[in-house]
């Protein structure tokens, strides 16, 4: 269905680095007003930031008890994401690359699972966008681990029922790109589907031509009873769009509707949100920490240190930034290290159990500043219904080679700012 393209072909991020100015949204209404006054001169008129509220949906626990085959469904889609993201960058020297670790694009690796999708369960961070002339709403997940938009299609069967489905014969801005898709989960299956390209309004930024993936059929994973948003938004680079087309945020750059190609995150119990085009300063406190991006394709860095009771476990780990990957994710060898002193145990698929009275003091070195994981997000819940092994969110991955997956186990913790213009992630302590 999808034709292989060309280098030649791939999408070029254009970063615009422009006044590093902010103004949050208290500020939003007198800026307009501002703005009116001065007749929108094309200096001022650079979007600002906006707030999208997001929500979550856990389906992690019941009744505390962890379902670990939901767990385990996880695992196997956020490595197959990242084995297919891997595949469209062709990083020739990466460590992670689905030729040197010998597994098929998309597929779990033979030590893990072949738990189906219809158990995969997840938290998910999501909030509105509207596609189309005349606009229709969707709710979409937001994804720091790949780059590229798709709604259910209109023409989408069964599969589908109950999302927003995306129809372009209704959108006069609709334009058929006459190209198809197929993006590969973790356990083999697919979603597969045509693009357009379209208008789609995030927060008060339009973006005129934005490649959409119209999906034709839903894998398990993304039908309505186990995944609550319509659709999935990639918020990565443009390196590993399987479309070969510029992710959301990269299109608004390169319309020039942001000021600051930023955008920031806080996922925590209440007052989630996404604030694109500059961060919202009211939500974090202290000095931010940036760590460059080390390399282009996934928000890709160096963490210092992985702590456990005080002690550096792992030091100079490579990892990515992903708002759509629930736990954290590393190297078996090291996440055996890591549980090895802290009387665990390996309950096997790369999970470990832990007393529940006796949960270990984790944080993460990042240039130098400590940043603790909270007992409450490094805990996933009870392994037992008697409630005296609990289950770790730092969990061994088989395909991943030495990367780690700082997913939002990590990211609950934090204030995190993406950054395309600087190419740079800052983490800051929630206010
Ligand atoms: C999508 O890709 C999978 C695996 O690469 C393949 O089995 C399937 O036939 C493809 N589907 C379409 C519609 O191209
Ligand atoms: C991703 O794309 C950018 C911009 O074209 C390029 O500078 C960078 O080297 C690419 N990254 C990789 C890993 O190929
Ligand atoms: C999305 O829009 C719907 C309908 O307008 C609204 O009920 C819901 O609260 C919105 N969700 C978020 C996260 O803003
Ligand atoms: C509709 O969905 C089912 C899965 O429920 C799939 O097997 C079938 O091939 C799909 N049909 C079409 C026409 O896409
Ligand atoms: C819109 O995007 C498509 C696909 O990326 C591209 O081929 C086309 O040239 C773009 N059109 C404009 C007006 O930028
Ligand atoms: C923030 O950085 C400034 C300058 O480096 C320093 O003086 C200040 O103490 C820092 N504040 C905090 C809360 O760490
Ligand atoms: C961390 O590892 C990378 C290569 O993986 C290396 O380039 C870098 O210098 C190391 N940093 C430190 C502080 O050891
Ligand atoms: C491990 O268990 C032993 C024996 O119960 C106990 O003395 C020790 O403190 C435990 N270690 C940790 C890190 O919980
Ligand atoms: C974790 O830290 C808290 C206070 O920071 C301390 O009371 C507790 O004993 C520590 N737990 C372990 C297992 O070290």
């Amino acid at each position: 269905m999808s034709r292989k393209p060309t280098v030649m072909e791939i999408a070029h991020c254009m970063v615009t680095d422009m006044r590093d100015n902010w103004f949050h949204m208290r500020s939003l209404l007198s800026i307009v007003f501002i703005a009116v006054l001065l007749g929108l001169t094309s200096a001022l008129s650079h979007r600002r930031s906006f707030g999208i509220p997001i929500q979550k949906r856990s389906t992690f626990t019941k009744n505390g008890v962890v379902n670990l085959d939901a767990v385990r469904s996880h695992l196997a889609y956020s490595e197959g994401k990242y084995l297919r993201g891997a595949s469209a960058i062709k990083y020739s020297t990466g460590v992670i690359s689905p030729s040197s670790s010998g597994h098929t694009v998309g597929r779990r690796a033979a030590s893990g699972v072949s738990v189906p999708l219809t158990e995969y369960g997840t938290k998910l961070w999501y909030g509105n966008i509207s596609v189309g002339s005349p606009p229709v709403e969707y709710k979409v997940d937001f994804d720091t681990g790949s780059a590229d938009l798709f709604l259910p299609s209109s023409d989408c069967n069964t599969t589908c029922a109950g999302h927003t489905r995306y129809n372009p014969a209704k959108s006069f801005s609709a334009v058929n790109l006459h190209q198809g898709f197929n993006l590969s989960y973790g356990d083999g299956s697919t979603v597969f589907g045509d693009q357009y390209t379209d208008t789609v309004t995030i927060g008060r930024f339009v973006a005129k031509n934005q490649t959409i993936g119209a999906a034709l059929q839903y894998s398990a994973g993304f039908q309505a009873d186990n995944f609550a948003p319509d659709g999935l938004m990639g918020m990565a680079f443009p390196n590993i769009s399987v479309f070969y087309a510029n992710p959301i945020v990269q299109t608004l750059i390169a319309e020039r509707q942001l000021s600051d190609p930023v955008f920031a995150f806080k996922l925590a119990s209440s007052g989630s949100e996404l604030s694109i085009g500059g961060v919202n300063q009211l939500l974090y406190k202290g000095n931010v920490t940036y760590a460059p991006v080390t390399r282009q394709g996934f928000w890709q860095i160096n963490v210092g240190s992985l702590n456990a009771n005080g002690q550096a476990i792992s030091k100079n780990i490579s990892a990515v930034v992903d708002t759509g990957t629930t736990l954290i994710l590393g190297d078996a060898a090291t996440v055996h290290q890591f549980y090895s002193g802290l009387n665990a145990t390996d309950v096997g698929d790369g999970l470990y159990t832990m007393p529940c009275n006796a949960m270990p003091n984790v944080s993460i070195t990042i240039q130098g500043k400590l940043f603790a994981i909270s007992a409450e997000t490094f805990n996933l819940g009870h392994y037992d219904t008697a409630g005296t092994q609990c289950v770790g969110a730092i969990t061994g991955a088989g395909s991943l080679g030495d990367i780690w997956i700082l997913g939002d186990a990590f990211l609950q913790n934090v204030y995190s700012i993406f950054d395309f213009g600087k190419l740079r992630v800052g983490f800051a302590d929630l206010a």
